[in-house]
């Protein structure tokens, strides 16, 4: 079934009877399919309540203001050369020098389709640091990326970071879907974010990318029962690059 409905979607996210599709619970140890075993965002139940709790409590400690900063520093020192930056920039706060295999790791994240490479940059980053620290990394490395390169397609000379960044979000969001499973049917059920966040409904002339609209409640970060616990952290990694890169002010 496909939800291109913003009421729709936002029933099904709040639904306890829709969960995300599982993931095979056999891997080797250190692998990428371990890994996905055992995070907070392939899980359901009290098993995910308790993963959610730890990735949760680790981000408290995280300011994102100052992440912002950082990521702005990072980025004008390496002159523009911003790839990268966000992860190494939540990798330090997290307390993990060493970010150089996460972008390795998190290419198969969602899908599951990894190999060698993937399997041998998990296993790196569970040497270096704890599963709390990896979730946060994996989980938002693609995401954030993709937030920035979409927002630097759109943003005009003189733009508010900000402003740019919250309406990418809803208009050209970096993840183009969402997944669940119907628990009573076996049925896989796909949103459509880009639909749902165009739903005339809620957005008034929806395809008209515009900058003036503010936070406005797109689904991007998820919804209901278990959405992003980072929406703050990745708006203000991504701020800060294009703080150094529209020359915003950054406070
Ligand atoms: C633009 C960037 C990001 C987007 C669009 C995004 C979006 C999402 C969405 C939609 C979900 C829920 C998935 C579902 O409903 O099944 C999610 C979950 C999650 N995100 Fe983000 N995210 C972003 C960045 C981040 C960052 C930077 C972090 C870490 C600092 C992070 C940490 C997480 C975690 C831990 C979960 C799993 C939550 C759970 O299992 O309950 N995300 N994210």
């Amino acid at each position: 079934m496909l939800i291109t409905h913003h009421a729709e979607a936002r029933a099904v996210l709040s639904d306890s009877r829709y969960v995300p599709p599982p993931v095979p619970q056999d891997g080797e140890p250190g692998t990428l399919a371990w890994l996905r075993a055992q995070v907070s965002r392939f899980s359901t139940g009290d098993t995910h309540a308790e993963r959610r709790r730890l990735v949760v409590e680790r981000l408290s400690a995280l300011d994102p203001a100052a992440l912002r900063t950082a990521a702005r520093t990072a980025t004008e020192e390496r002159g523009g050369d911003w790839r990268g930056v966000p992860t190494a920039v939540l990798g330090a706060a997290l307390g993990v020098r060493d970010t150089s295999a996460v972008p390795a790791a998190a290419s198969g994240y969602l899908s599951g389709e990894g190999g060698p490479q993937a399997d041998a940059a998990v296993a790196e980053l569970v040497e270096l640091t704890d599963l709390p620290a990896v979730t946060l990394l994996l989980q938002g490395h693609a995401a954030t990326e993709a937030l920035i390169e979409n927002a630097l397609a759109h943003a005009r000379p003189g733009d508010d970071p900000e402003a740019v960044l919250h309406e990418t979000l809803r208009q050209d969001p970096p993840l183009k879907a969402g997944r669940r499973l119907d628990t009573r049917t076996g049925e896989e059920v796909t949103i459509d974010l880009v639909a749902a966040n165009r739903d005339p409904e809620v957005f008034p002339d929806p395809a008209r990318f515009d900058v003036t609209r503010g936070p406005a409640p797109h689904l991007t970060f998820g919804d209901g029962l278990r959405p992003c616990p980072a929406p703050a952290h990745a708006l203000a990694l991504a701020a800060g690059v294009l703080d150094a890169l529209l020359g915003g002010t950054g406070r």
